[in-house]
This record gives C-alpha cells, structure tokens and sequence, in this order.
C-alpha cells in the first residue's frame, strides 16, 4: 500500500497537499478509515476539495467499490499513469471546474514552486525530524511512543514525492532560506545535501522540540546551535575528560554493587551518562557567572550525584551501607537517597568558587521541584541577584514522574511569575522508559514524558543517552539557553534502566522483552571507550589506568568509612545557617526575648499603615475609610488584626528580618481586611507597598499574589524558607480548607522534616478557619489534622523545668496556634524569630474576628514587655472569687467572644470561668494545670464549634486527662450545634458526658 500511497501528492499536486494539515493527519485518517466507512457528502471536512480528495482517495485504496464509480475510474486511470507529477486526468465533476489540478505551469513558477518545496522539506525536519530521530538506545520504543514516520520524512523518494521534486532535482542546487543554518557559510546547497544535513541534526541521536515556541529570535538561536556544521565536534582533550567522567560515574555503581551486593542502591545504571551531563550544565554555567546552583533529585542515581557531581566525600557516603547502622539510626535505611547536602568547592574546569546544593527530598518524587525553586529565588534574594546571574536551579525528574505528578505542572506555571520566578531552571529527565515495572504506554497520554513543558514554551531536546557527545552537546546547548534567555528548558535523557526498580528486584517478571534487549546492551561507557579507542584518542592502556585510578580511590575511602565514626548527620544539611546554632549545632540559648516593641515604634508602623507614602497617588475611596479607621486605632492606641499584623511584619523589618507572605489573594487578603498593596486608581499598574516604607535602613518586604495552586506555592515557600532562618516566610491559603491540595508538603516536608533530615524550618501557615460564613464549603482548616500530627506526647507528665515553655517548643514537631486577639498574633508573629530555633508555625486565623468590635487590642499588650500568652486566664469576676465557680470553660480562638456573650446574656459572671488556650500544641500543661487548680470547685468543659471528631477535642482531652487525672475530665460542649441554637451546648448537662469519658 505504501507505494501506492505515494501516488497522493501527484493527484494532489504539490501546493495542495502541503496545505492539508500535517502529514501525520493524513495517515491517521487513513488508520480511521479502516473502522469507519468513508464520508459520501464532499465538503464534510474542513479541508475542502484537497482533503475530500484524500477521503475518496483512502477510501479507494481500501476498498475500490466504497467510492462512486466515477472515482474509482479516475484514481485507476491515475495510478496506472502514475508518473509523479500533475496527472492529466480530470477528477470528476463533483470537483469544481476551477480547481482541477493539473493546470500547466510555467519553467518560472515551477522555479518558485521547488525552492518553496525545498523550504517546506526544511521546515518538515525542524518541527518534525525528532520522530524520526534515533532516540532509544535499546530501539524497542520510539521515544514518542509511535511507531508512525511521518510519511515526508521516510525516505528520499517519498520526500521528494510529497513535495513534487523529482530525482532528477536531488543535485540542483537550492537558495538556502533564513530560517536555516544547514549551511554554514554558504547560502545555496543540493538538494541532496540539504536533505543530509538536515537528517544528521534532526534525525540522528537528537529528537529537537522547539518549533512551538512564538519567540523567532528564540527559535533562530536554537537552531543556529544544531544546524551549524560541525557544531557537534569535540576536542580530543574534551573527549577524555568525558571518558573519565563516565569511568567514575560507571565505576561508582560497580564499586557499591561489589561491596554492597544485596543492598539496595537504586543505580544510575543505564543512564551513567548523567554524570557528565550534569558536570557540563554546571561547568557551562559557572563559565557564565553562576556561582550557586541548586539541585533537586529524585532517589536514583543520588549517590553518584553526591560523589561525582556535589564531590561529597566519599567515605561520608559509604559509612551510611555500614551494617551496624540500626533501623532508627540517622541516616540509615533509605533516608541516605533522600538526604540534603551543601559543599562549596572550586570548579576545576573553570577555576571559579562554585556552591552546590542538593534538596532534601521525600520519596514522592516531583515534590521537592517548587521546593528548589524556593530556595533558589531566596538564595538569589539574598545575594540581590534578580536577574538569575549568580544562582539558578536544576531539577532532575524520572520520566514516569514528570507526566504524571500534577506538581511538574504546577511548578512550570511559577517559572515565569515575578516573585516565584528563578530566571531559567534546566530540567533533566532520566527518561529510562518505565515507571517502577509501568510501562510508558500505560503511563501517559502524551508522546513523549515532556510534553507539560511546552505549557511555558521551554525548548525540550531528546537525546539518546548512549552517545555521550550528542549528551553533552544538548547539556551545553541548554546551560546557555537558560543563561541567554532566562527560561526553562528540558533536556530528556532517553535511557534505560540497566537493573529492576532497585536492585533487589525482578524485571523480567513484567519487561521480557525489554530486559532481554537490556542484559544484551554494551554499557555506554564500554561503547564510547571502545570508540575513543579505535579513533586513537586514547590509548586501551590509559583507558584501564583511569579505571584502576578510580577504584583505587574508592577502596580508599572505604577503608576510611569504616576507619572511625564519620558518619555524621550534621554532614548532611542542604542549607547551613551560619552562625545560627552552636558550633555543635544546638540552639545557642533556650530562652526566648519578650516578644514586645517600644510603642514609638507601634505608633509609627500605624502612621504608615494608614497612610499612603507616594505623591499623586489616589486610592480607592473605600480605602481611604480603611485607612482613617487604622490612623484613629493608632490614635487611641489599639490594633485590630490587620493592624498588629502590620505591626508584627513591620516591626520585624525594622530588626533586619526580611518577611515574605505569599499566597492567593494575600496582596489585599482574601477577607479585604490587608491591603498591603495599595493600587492607584488613575493609573494601571501603578501600586505602593506602604510596609516598603517605614525605616529608610529596614529590610525588604515581600508580599505577592500567587498562582492558584497550594502544593506548588507551599512547597515553593518552604524552600524560601529553608534557605535563611533570618526571615519571617508566610503561606496563606485563600480558605483554610485548601490547604488539603498540599497536603503532601506539610506531611512530607512541614511536619516531618527535622526528623528526616534535621532540617529546621520556621514556614508559618495562615489558614483561615471558622464555621461562620461561606457555608460548609470552607469552614475548616482541619484543625484536628493538624493536631494528631503533632508529636508531644499525650501521656507523659511533663517535667516543668524554669525554660519549659522554650524547650517544648524545641522538642515538638511544629507549633499549632489559634489566637484569640491581635496582640496575641502580634506575638505569636514575633516569638517565630525571636527563638533560638525553628520551627514551622501553623495559626488558624480568624474570620469575623477580622471586624469584630471586641476583637481589638490595646498597645499596652505589645509594648516591650510584653509576651506571647500561650493561654490568656479568666481575668473577670470568676477569677476575683474563684472558689464560687461552677463552670470553668477552655476554648480557642474565637468562639471566646460567642461564650462571653452568652455568659453576660445569662448573668453568669461569676459562676462561669472562661480561659483561651492561644497555643495548641505543643500542649501548655503547666499553665492549664494552674487554671484548673485555680477553680478547684468547677466542672471543665472544652467548648469548641466544630463537631467533637473534628477541631481540638481529641488533642486535648487526653493531655487534660494526663495533667489533672481521672478525677477532674472535661467534657465537650458545641457553641452551637444548629446555626440559631446557641445555647444548645450551654444547657447540657456535663456529668452524663463524664460518664461516658472516663
Ligand atoms: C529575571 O526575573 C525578573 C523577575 O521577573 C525579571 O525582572 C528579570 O528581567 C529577569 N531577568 C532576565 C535576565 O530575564
């Protein structure tokens, strides 16, 4: 059928067949036709004469009595003639007149009408040459997953077929067109020549997927980089420093596998060749100016990373296999794939410092992506780089991963926002053809693994990662990319992986096939040695030296990890802070400062908050209100929340702490209650960030507006975080309830961390929480979510020693806040960088106590001296005469001003003690303690809004158990059960409840 396939373009004529859609179309409609029967109406395509033709024409070769006799009649008389060419025969008469082919043609249009050809054919190979390009290095799968060749791109004769050239035209010679560079010097080449060339850039070991970009410049440059003659040349001494390099990282594998047969390792075998491709991007960049380059990973390959990439010693690496290692020690298990690392050293190639970093990472892969990039555009904040010149990121994903986890996505859609963007990331995909034991084609629906990267227009370049040069070449294309245009770019090492999913495993159990091909496979660095060899830039002798050099290095160390106790976590940070800890890393005090300000400075942030600092700015008139109404609190010396929030931020900026909040809406604040950001309404574009102007020598704020996603952004902010513990890094989430789509970051990174990683990081999470207002949709942050991760024991009865407070705070997994009063926020704000360490800092912030009129503070709770309260006592009539109390209720947060409506309405001031807890967790047991032994006659209620399997209940009520015994419970009251049935919990009775409890 092929041939007679071939005879479609010459019905067609040339012009009319390149302007039906791609040839992929055709053949897919062909395939279509197969199953369903052909269209009879002509014009039921879009495509007009020319593809009604191509219907009745597939149809025909089918079936030759599914068509009208009259067609049958013509593509007979057609195919027996079957010149190439316009055929003389008319179509039939369903064809209008005026479009028949076959009008002769003058020498001069048949003239424009080849170069034209010649510049489509071109033009083919740049869009379209990566299917055909040899990607694979098993040549089972096609990198695209199909099979199909595009039928202009098969061989000479089909080219030139579909596009009306004739053999005869193979040595003509032909203008070369701009969009090209095939050339080199010269601007004509033959036809044979041109068709050469453009299959040795397009269609050898490099699959090119660029052409979708809208940037021309961008697509010149690219193709200026590949199509150059003889770009791809290397000097003989290149050539040796890429043997060496694959040696080590080939060496590296087989030295774990010799000593560690029956370990775990998860090899890079397969695709060794991604030590050298990371060397180069890193050389190539630094070459360019960057002097910090962080790294993100997944688990396979990682050690070889360490050792041959970061050069982390490799005694360090080996002690972590020693046997001794108990399950639980730091960093036994599978914790050494997951470790950070920080190692600062000099690049040989081009003598410059250079800092690399590898991420912590869970076993989720793709997680860590927004991660880096947080600590990326930190480490360029810092450093005052906002142009990318200094630190870039570099992200190393697995095939499988990168098309199916939602994170790729969600991190690619930061890459080029303002306050997320890290000017440029290079991605590296370990694309070896499988998903644990998933098969590629059951694993995407895309082509290729990469096809989310054309969502921000990165050029992605396809190499096949047994020919090390062709590697190298595309690694050093994209380091330059990035440092020209700033913009990602994915390079897609096609591989294989030479072991099952770890080395333990079977993958011949579910990959025959594949894994036949694969025991057979001449491992790449036996290939390229043998090459260099036969080539005579090396010698086999210097060859086996390198080898016997190398694994005399290791053995080396490897008498030295079992030498002395080295191993050490400490080792193992991926962003050290220094100066922060003690030399031996512990915090330098377990004190915390009083967390108060002098009230100048109160006074003066409030000015500032209800001013606007630029000239000619006119604001919304509804601000102006919102702006008088903070210039009378500070007059009469109260905050509300946004206020001491403002104060919080403010006052921290005036120390030297850079704050950052980001988030959805978190520019004006999803309740309208912020504004931070002050936009003039005469002029688009034109804002102010009053909190940028309260001290001439302050640092920074930052406070952006995000993308709509949680997992990218939370992750994102917590690598901000991470790079700097003199920062106040905020996530707020629109609704507290979002918070579940990055439910992965906090279970991963936020409450886990330290313990995985000794990593201390001191993100704080804003949810908004409350069950007024939107409805069930919204209402909750889950608190108790929160609270059955935190890691303070229930049962034990604490030791209460002088610094309890501060060394709780140390030993705990993060700190859950719910605040009842601005002050309170203010503090709680404040005391995350006033401790000797960090700890991520969850508040359920409030809803309606954003405008409630008792919801204020007065300056006297937050000037200096002043502190956070962990709980906030009775301090009303109950408290005067505590012994008449009958009622002692504990609550959080704001169903604190509901209870004392309800109490006031009842006349029960001094019957009924009211105490907040501020802190959750870790839980204040001494302070509750001391609450309850103060009303010794009362009952203890927990009063809370949310149903009892949700919000605090759970969380405290054993701890109440655990610090008053069995003698005293606490039962659970709700606020209100139904919206209108507010005293529905007030009325009950506690001790049936008791009952039950205890
Ligand atoms: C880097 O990103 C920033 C923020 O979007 C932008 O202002 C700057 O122009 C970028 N730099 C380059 C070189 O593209």
């Amino acid at each position: 059928m092929m041939s007679r396939l071939r005879l479609l373009p010459s019905l067609l004529g040339a012009q009319a067949a390149r302007l039906l859609a791609t040839p992929r179309v055709q053949v897919s409609s062909c395939r279509r036709r197969s199953s369903e029967p052909p269209a009879a109406s002509p014009g039921s395509r879009g495509g007009g004469v020319s593809s009604y033709m191509e219907e009745m024409y597939f149809a025909w070769l089918e079936d030759p009595q599914s068509v009208h006799k009259s067609w049958d009649s013509f593509f007979r008389r057609a195919s027996e003639e079957a010149s190439p060419g316009p055929t003389q025969s008319s179509s039939p008469s369903v064809v209008p007149e005026s479009r028949a082919l076959g009008s002769g043609r003058t020498k001069t249009s048949k003239l424009v009408e080849d170069h034209l050809a010649v510049q489509s054919l071109i033009r083919a190979y740049q869009i379209r040459g990566h299917h055909v390009a040899q990607l694979d290095p098993l040549g089972i799968l096609d990198a695209d997953l199909d099979s199909f060749v595009p039928s202009d791109l098969i061989t000479t004769i089909d080219k030139l077929a579909f596009y009306d050239l004739r053999e005869s035209d193979l040595d003509k010679e032909f203008q070369l067109p701009t969009t090209t560079f095939i050339g080199g010097s010269e601007s004509t080449l033959s036809l044979r020549e041109i068709i050469r060339r453009l299959e040795s850039t397009y269609c050898q070991h490099v699959g090119l997927e660029f052409m979708f970009i809208n940037d021309a410049e961008q697509c010149q440059w690219i193709r200026q980089k590949f199509e150059t003659p003889g770009v791809m040349r290397f000097s003989s001494e290149e050539k040796r420093t890429l043997l060496a390099r694959l040696v080590r990282s080939m060496r590296f594998e087989d030295f774990l596998a010799r000593k560690w047969s029956s370990e775990k390792r998860f090899g890079l075998e397969g695709c060794e060749v991604m030590i050298p491709a990371l060397k180069t991007i890193i050389d190539k960049s630094s070459e360019m100016g960057i002097e910090n380059v962080i790294l993100g990973m997944p688990h396979r390959g990682r050690l070889n990373v360490l050792a041959n990439v970061i050069r982390k010693d490799l005694e360090q690496i080996f002690c972590q296999f020693d046997p001794k290692l108990e399950a639980a020690d730091e960093g036994s298990g599978d914790v050494k794939y997951h470790l950070g690392m920080y190692h600062e050293r000099i690049n040989r190639v081009t003598n410059r410092n250079i800092a690399l970093s590898l991420v912590a990472n869970p076993s989720h892969l793709e997680a860590v992506d927004p991660v880096v990039q947080g600590k990326t555009k930190a480490e360029q904040f810092y450093r005052g780089d906002a142009q990318g010149r200094k630190v870039m990121s570099i992200l190393v994903h697995g095939d499988a991963a990168f098309a199916g986890q939602g994170v790729v996505y969600e991190t690619f859609h930061l890459s080029d926002l303002p306050s997320y963007t890290t000017n440029g990331t290079v991605h590296v995909v370990v694309n070896n053809q499988i998903g644990f034991t998933t098969d590629p084609r059951m694993a995407r629906s895309s082509p290729y693994p990469t096809d989310v990267a054309r969502v921000v227009n990165a050029p992605i370049f396809h190499v096949n990662a047994d020919d090390p040069e062709a590697v190298i070449y595309v690694c050093s294309v994209a380091a330059e990319w990035r440092n020209t245009f700033n913009k990602d770019v994915v390079v897609d090492l096609v591989c294989y992986r030479r072991r099952g999913h770890n080395e333990m495993d079977e993958p011949m159990f579910t990959q025959p096939l594949m894994y036949k091909q694969i025991h057979r496979q001449v491992p790449v660095l036996k290939k390229y040695a043998d090459k260099l060899i036969a080539e005579g830039t090396v010698t086999l002798q210097e060859f086996e030296e390198e080898i016997a050099k190398y694994d005399r290095i290791c053995e080396e160390a490897y008498g030295r990890s079992k030498d002395k106790k080295i191993l050490h976590i400490k080792h193992w940070l991926d962003s050290p802070w220094p100066g922060f800890f003690n030399v031996d890393g512990e915090p330098k005090s377990m004190t915390c400062p009083a967390t108060g300000v002098p009230e100048d400075v109160l006074t003066h942030i409030g000015g500032v908050a209800s001013s606007v600092p630029l000239e000619d700015f006119t604001i919304h008139t509804g601000l102006s209100r919102i702006l008088r109404g903070r210039a009378d609190m500070t007059r009469k010396r109260t905050a509300d929340w946004a206020l001491a929030e403002y104060m919080a931020f403010g006052s921290l900026l005036k120390e030297g702490i850079h704050v950052r909040l980001s988030g959805q809406d978190v520019e004006r604040g999803t309740f309208s209650h912020r504004h931070h950001v002050l936009h003039d309404q005469e002029v688009d574009r034109r804002t102010c960030v009053p909190m940028n102007h309260l001290w001439p020598d302050q640092a920074p704020y930052t406070v952006c507006n995000s993308s709509l996603s949680e997992y990218g952004v939370l992750g994102f902010e917590l690598g901000y975080a991470m790079a700097s513990p003199n920062a106040l890094v905020l996530w707020e989430a629109q609704f507290g309830d979002f918070h579940n789509t990055a439910q992965c970051i906090i279970d991963q990174f936020v409450s886990t961390g330290q313990a995985k990683w000794v990593r201390h990081n001191g993100i704080v999470l804003l949810l908004p929480h409350g069950m007024e207002g939107m409805g069930p949709e919204h209402s909750s942050a889950r608190p108790e979510r929160f609270l059955q991760m935190s890691n303070d024991d229930s049962d034990a009865y604490p030791v209460f020693s002088k610094d309890f407070e501060v060394s709780q705070l140390y030993d705990c997994n993060w700190i859950v806040a719910n605040c009842s009063t601005p002050a309170s926020y203010f503090h709680v704000l404040r005391r995350q960088i006033l401790l000797p360490f960090r700890k991520p800092l969850i508040i359920f912030t409030p809803k309606s106590l954003l405008r409630h009129p008792d919801a204020k503070s007065s300056f006297d709770q937050m000037v200096s001296g002043t502190s956070f309260q962990r709980v906030i006592p009775e301090d009303g009539a109950a408290a005067r005469a505590p012994g008449q109390v009958r009622r002692l209720i504990f609550c959080t947060g704001k169903v604190y001003y509901d209870l004392v409506k309800e109490r006031s309405g009842r006349g029960l001031e001094e019957q009924v003690a009211i105490t907040r807890l501020e802190q959750i967790s870790p839980f204040p047991f001494d302070l509750i303690k001391q609450e309850a032994e103060r009303y010794p006659g009362a009952e203890l209620v927990w009063c809370q809004e949310e149903h009892k399997n949700m919000g605090y209940y759970d969380y405290i009520s054993p701890r109440f158990m655990t610090i008053l015994g069995r003698t005293r419970p606490i039962c659970y009251f709700r606020i209100w059960d139904w919206p209108g049935h507010a005293s529905h919990g007030w009325d009950r009775k506690c001790s049936g409840l008791q009952q039950a409890r205890v």
